[in-house]
């Protein structure tokens, strides 16, 4: 089979020797399972055996539209053949109207496309830096300067974003990292108001934390931020690099509220899991770039951004914020019930299509059980089990995703269990083990 020609000579690759192969060629980033997929289709995935799995990843909130859309193939195909890349020195046809999609969705101005969501940060960053020096230096004031984010957070991986990434692990062996960052305990108003005073330029958050665990700001939490930010001339920035473009259920997770941010983030599903970003902004903020102060070479081609405003239109044309309010609410309703067979599970949060598990219990087992059984799921933190269904999941998908959910977690406490009683029995062997 032509698909399966993985290597340099055209000779299939077992997946013995790819995972050779990755030890031996690839920086030591990841810890992957076993399993090689080649393919999918809607929301399945295939392993490089034949074997179907239901994927409730979506490649962390990626695949919106699950894989293959026929829309997106038929888009992505026409625009290969016309012009994958022009440069952002020249007009293209999608650019335009793809920001005016995302202006009208969104409430804001205007658009400047990236690669990825770490670099919608940092440019979101860069934005709110420099409208703080255009500021002082028509004032002659000295410039703000300082950046407020969120406790818990996770922003990305480059400079900028790590830098107002919370957890320790992620930024400590990268030291130093951008100055002028104070982190703000999560929701926790008074130590907001507290530290935004009159040299914060920006504060930055997650409307639903994602990495960290689906933890929604509250309304309290975004009013006084809203506030706050307006009072102190400050830029309000939203992350929904995660949670934005549809996953709630609503076209932006910041619209249950009823005030919008300065700056806004997106990414991941964009352009339906080819790499595309954006910062959207409103005028005020906006308008301190200017050209030659931001850019970048890939971000917003021709390709990417028709394939873009294809997935930001069969969203509308197919229904699918509805879809996706309904399939969400049969999701909790389904774990909430399987919560009361499994007391190991301690909350059920998120909204729409993006939903965490919190347990009492490592996750680890139970997401390996779930891939041994033809699901795919993740887990954060060590005990949160994230699901980032495509949008276009029906309900018997939801059906089968619970009954194959509700088989990893009796499997996995059956193994804890064995564990626990070999445990027991061996502490001493167990213990030199490890
Ligand atoms: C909320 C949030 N912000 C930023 C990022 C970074 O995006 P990327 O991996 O595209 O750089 C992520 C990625 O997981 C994210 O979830």
């Amino acid at each position: 089979m032509a698909r399966k020609k993985n290597s340099p000579k055209g000779k299939p690759l077992s997946p013995a020797q790819i995972r050779g192969a990755e030890a031996r060629y690839l920086m030591n980033t990841y810890r992957r399972p076993a399993v090689v997929f080649t393919h999918g289709r809607g929301c399945r995935l295939y392993d490089s055996t034949g074997r179907e799995y239901l994927d409730f990843l979506g490649g962390i909130a990626v695949n919106a539209l699950g894989h293959a859309h026929p829309r997106l193939v038929r888009v992505i195909r026409r625009e290969a053949g016309r012009a994958i890349h022009l440069s952002n020195l020249f007009q293209n046809p999608y650019q335009a109207p793809l920001a005016r999609k995302l202006a009208e969705w969104s409430g804001l101005d205007r658009v400047f496309f990236t690669n990825s969501g770490t670099e919608a940060i940092d440019g979101a960053l860069k934005l709110a830096r420099a409208y703080a020096h255009a500021q002082a230096t028509a004032s002659g004031a000295a410039p703000k300067t300082r950046i407020l984010a969120l406790e818990n957070s996770f922003h990305g991986r480059t400079f900028g974003a790590l830098s107002i990434t919370h957890p320790t692990k992620y930024r400590e062996p990268f030291a130093p990292l951008v100055p002028g960052v104070e982190f703000v305990r999560f929701n926790d108003v008074a130590d907001l108001e507290a530290k935004f005073d009159s040299t914060v330029c920006a504060l930055v958050l997650e409307t639903i934390q994602g990495e960290g665990g689906i933890f929604p700001i509250s309304e309290a939490f975004w009013q006084r931020a809203r506030a706050l930010a307006t009072q102190r001339d400050a830029a309000l920035i939203a992350d929904e690099i995660q949670c934005g473009l549809g996953r709630t259920g609503r076209h932006f997770a910041y619209q249950k509220f009823s005030s919008r941010p300065d700056i806004l983030a997106v990414a991941k599903p964009l352009a339906g899991g080819l790499p595309l970003g954006a910062i959207i902004a409103n005028e005020k903020f906006a308008s301190a770039f200017v050209p030659g102060m931001h850019g970048t070479t890939f971000g917003g081609g021709p390709l990417i951004c028709a394939v873009a405003l294809e997935f930001l239109n069969v969203i509308e044309d197919s229904n699918l914020l509805e879809n996706i309010r309904e399939r969400g609410g049969e999701l909790r309703q389904g774990i909430e019930q399987l919560a009361a067979k499994f007391d190991f599970i301690r909350e059920v949060r998120g909204e729409g299509l993006i939903v965490g598990i919190d347990l009492s219990i490592d996750g680890a087992a139970i997401v390996t059980e779930a891939l041994r059984g033809g699901l795919l799921i993740n887990c954060t933190h060590e005990h949160i089990l994230r699901l980032l269904p495509p949008f276009i999941i029906r309900h018997k998908d939801v059906t089968e995703f619970l009954n194959k959910l509700e088989k990893a977690l009796q499997q996995a406490t059956r193994l804890k269990t064995t564990q626990n009683a070999e445990s027991k029995a061996q502490p001493i062997a167990l213990a030199a083990a490890r």
